[in-house]
């Protein structure tokens, strides 16, 4: 479709909002009973609720017309067939080739990419087997109980949240991650570890990223002091697309494991980049883990626009995005292992469409991707829920929770859990108003005049948004399923807002600097070339290092 319809379909949503503003979310239910069954879509144990939201049928309608318009349904279908969709780094991103059930060709510039993937696949699994069952040792035969994953971003953060998120099911050695360039990060981690019984995986899609490489270096003699020069390489592995770096860096070329140029880093976990939870949970939990991927892949491709849960999560992030003009939205899952889910989703969501241009390089008219955070509950509710009842900004809040926990000693506790979660959505939605808050203030024995000071206080004004997954169980399953969900909808968001979701140019200038001014920091000298307020401060550094 056209730019021209496009442009209706906003302008249309534009005006429908200005109709729907004043209508209250509660008032919806109120006029429709049957709400909660008409916007909450299933997908076998898995629910999507979004009837607290203020999306109404014409609402939804238009926002349909504005992803046909922009394409969606062939856009995914394009990055399925492994087209190149990633323009601006002339690749394809064809994450989903790594979780996908059948052996069916899959094409990348019209090579059939299946049976190398199958390949390397192999052999990632065979070292993750080899690992926990032993086969794979030290230096001095000694098992491997402890696994040290160094890479940052999509190198750290999907592994991390997948080892997170499946401690029920970890029967491996232990896996630890260091990403951080502060040299805290990595002394801390090894500290207490035995390196005789230590695996370190350098993982990094481009072997370049500063980081690492000296996160990397530091393990590496690290491991030297204990096991000789010629003992470390038997305790490293890496996960990598530049294989001959891996190799130049000193691990064997029988343990560099393959990442794939068209798979964008923060879309990577389903590869060889899971190696660390392969280890930790087994090939058959990552099997299943990848089958909830694959899961909602077929979902996707297959269900109907307002039936399809990541195109109806996508449509309610634009709704709230750009047509109501909330800046952020908050991920709170009441699942305390899912707790390192808002910061995968920061890089998922603001490095895919934290975007100022259009895929052909065109200034975007409108926002793009809004500024996404979060925390678990309850623990959130003790942090910021207060700015979220009451504040001035309305923030939108996308609920996660397990209908059931992994403790069966525990049930009171999750039942704890879900009525916090539940409450919490209602009453952002539902509030108190002033009226109601001085009466039941009166009720509760308060004279009429601290009711009447405090009710102003003590009132909310609710209609405020949310959405709610809901699913039976965190298992390896579901979490494939939660992050398949959030990938394509980003996807999908980054499609109707026009931009490339695969892509990061965003970060380069920081990197670019961050290199130039390495050698100036290094040696204590200040920058006069730079702007004033750098050159101030590399000086007072200098002096407050040294001092
Ligand atoms: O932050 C920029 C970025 O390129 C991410 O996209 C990527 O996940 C991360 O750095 C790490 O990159 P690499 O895997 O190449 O070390």
């Amino acid at each position: 479709m056209t730019t021209g319809a496009r442009q209706r379909a906003w302008a249309a949503l534009a005006d429908h909002w200005q109709d729907l503003q004043a209508t209250r979310i509660d008032e919806m239910f109120t006029a429709d009973p049957r709400r909660f069954q008409g916007w909450s879509v299933a997908l076998d144990d898995m629910l999507l609720d979004i009837s607290k939201t203020k999306l109404d049928g014409r609402a939804l309608d238009l926002l349909a017309d504005l992803a046909r318009a922009a394409g969606v349904p062939q856009r995914l279908e394009a990055m399925f067939a492994g087209e190149t969709v990633n323009a601006t780094e002339n690749r394809a991103a064809l994450h989903p080739v790594l979780r996908a059930p059948d052996q069916a060709p899959r094409h990348v510039d019209g090579r059939d990419v299946k049976a190398a993937v199958a390949a390397e696949d192999a052999r990632v699994r065979a070292f993750a087997e080899g690992v926990r069952d032993g086969t794979i040792a030290g230096r001095d035969g000694e098992p491997i109980t402890d696994v040290i994953n160094i890479g940052i971003g999509g190198s750290h953060l999907g592994p991390a949240l997948a080892v997170r998120s499946l401690r029920p099911y970890r029967d491996g050695p232990r896996v630890h991650f260091v990403a951080n360039a502060d040299g805290a990060d990595v002394s801390d981690t090894l500290r207490g570890r035995d390196p005789r019984r230590t695996l370190i995986i350098v993982s990094s899609k481009s072997f370049t990223t500063t980081e690492t490489l000296a996160n990397a270096r530091t393990a590496w003699a690290w491991s030297a002091r204990a096991l000789g020069e010629e003992g470390v390489a038997g305790h490293f592995a890496a996960v990598t697309a530049a294989t001959d770096k891996a190799a130049a860096f000193g691990i064997p070329a029988e343990r560099v494991f393959r990442m794939w140029d068209w798979v964008g880093g923060r879309y990577s976990v389903w590869g060889a980049v899971g190696l660390p939870a392969m280890i930790a949970l087994g090939t058959d939990a990552f099997d299943a883990f990848r089958a909830g991927a694959a899961a909602m892949d077929a979902h996707v491709r297959e269900a109907p626009l307002t039936r399809n849960m990541p195109v109806l999560l996508a449509l309610v992030g634009v709704w709230h995005a750009n047509v109501c003009g909330y800046p952020t939205r908050a991920v709170l899952p009441y699942d305390h292992r899912l707790n390192r889910l808002p910061g995968y989703l920061q890089q998922l969501d603001m490095e895919s469409n934290g975007k100022a241009v259009s895929a052909d390089g065109a200034a975007l008219t409108g926002h793009s991707g809004p500024i996404v955070w979060g925390e678990v509950g309850t623990n959130a509710q003790h942090a910021f829920f207060q700015l979220l009842h009451q504040g001035t900004r309305i923030v939108p809040c996308e609920f996660l929770v397990a209908a059931d926990g992994h403790e069966p000693d525990a049930r009171d506790h999750h039942d704890l859990l879900v009525a916090n979660c539940f409450a919490q959505a209602r009453a952002l939605m539902r509030g108190r108003c002033r009226a109601e808050t001085e009466t039941l203030l009166r009720q509760q024995g308060m004279d009429a005049h601290t009711a009447a000071r405090l009710a102003p206080h003590r009132s909310f004004a609710g209609d405020r948004p949310s959405t709610m997954l809901l699913y039976r169980r965190l298992d390896p399953f579901t979490l494939g399923r939660i992050i398949a969900l959030y990938e394509h909808r980003v996807v999908i968001e980054g499609t109707i807002w026009g931009v490339n979701p695969f892509d990061q140019w965003g970060v380069e200038l920081g990197k670019e600097l961050a290199t130039s001014l390495h050698g100036r920091v290094a040696a204590r000298e200040g920058a006069p070339d730079a702007d004033p307020s750098t050159d101030g401060l590399l000086g007072w550094r200098a002096r407050l290092a040294d001092g």
